[in-house]
């Protein structure tokens, strides 16, 4: 566990439910074991950034088995991370991966996850992120924060994960942050794409400061961004 994530059991919004509602379970199904997706609060009441044709919210319980069928594929896991990750096994690991993300927020304003959803159809396309990027000699946080994306590929070829990431870099942006960072394996040319498509400035391909070997790197300043 990272040193910013927050232990569940200290978690405050656990607390919200009154004690009955805790001794009944999730589904007041008197000695039923809590679901883990109880962690997680319900979907209408989350915030969300719109766009003309997405709707960017936290993730839900609910999304486990989108995430999932995402984060389950090689084809899309083999790009982010280097090494990249294994493929995700089961909707235990989403549910975690979705809680940690909620937990990452909810210590720091600008590491944030969102779903990005198709808002005619309510299919969630993807994630688009902003995430604390630690050094990797030192492990260490030093205020840099590396913008991501990802689709099923049901939901490429539409321009989502662009729009998705530039309604988010705007947020960030409004809210305060000074700049934003993006690295990408050197043949991710489908991610390198997105990156142009926004206009982050391109910093050439370079010794990666968070990953193994050279990544395409970019990096966008709040001044850069708002006269773009
Ligand atoms: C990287 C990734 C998100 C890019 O997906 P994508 O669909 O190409 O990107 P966008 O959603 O921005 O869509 C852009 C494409 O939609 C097309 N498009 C179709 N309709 C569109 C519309 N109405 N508006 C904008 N673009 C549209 C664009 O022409 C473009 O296609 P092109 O690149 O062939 O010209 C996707 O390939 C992916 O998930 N890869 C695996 C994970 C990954 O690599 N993540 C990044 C790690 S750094």
């Amino acid at each position: 566990m990272g040193p910013e994530l927050v232990r569940l059991d200290q978690d405050p919004r656990r607390h919200h439910r009154s004690p009955a509602q805790q001794a009944r379970g999730c589904r007041g199904g008197g000695a039923r074991r809590r679901h883990p997706r109880c962690r997680l609060p319900p979907r209408d009441r989350q915030p969300g950034l719109r766009t003309e044709r997405l709707l960017l919210r936290p993730y839900a319980a609910a999304d486990a088995p989108r995430v999932l069928d995402t984060l389950g594929r090689s084809e899309v896991i083999r790009w982010l991370g280097n090494p990249p990750p294994a493929p995700m096994a089961d909707l235990d690991e989403a549910l975690d991966w979705i809680d940690v993300r909620r937990q990452r927020e909810a210590a720091d304003q600008f590491d944030v996850t969102r779903a990005i959803v198709v808002r005619d159809t309510g299919v969630v396309a993807g994630k688009v992120s902003l995430a604390r990027a630690h050094r990797l000699d030192t492990g260490l946080f030093m205020g840099e924060y590396e913008v991501g994306w990802w689709l099923h590929p049901d939901s490429a070829g539409h321009g989502y994960a662009t729009e998705a990431a530039r309604a988010l870099i705007d947020d960030v942006f409004e809210r305060g942050l000074a700049e934003v960072w993006c690295g990408m394996y050197v043949d991710n040319d489908a991610s390198a794409h997105v990156a142009e498509r926004l206009g982050l400035p391109f910093l050439g391909v370079q010794q990666d400061p968070w990953y193994e070997g050279d990544s395409r790197l970019y990096r966008v300043t709040r001044d850069e961004w708002l006269v773009r």
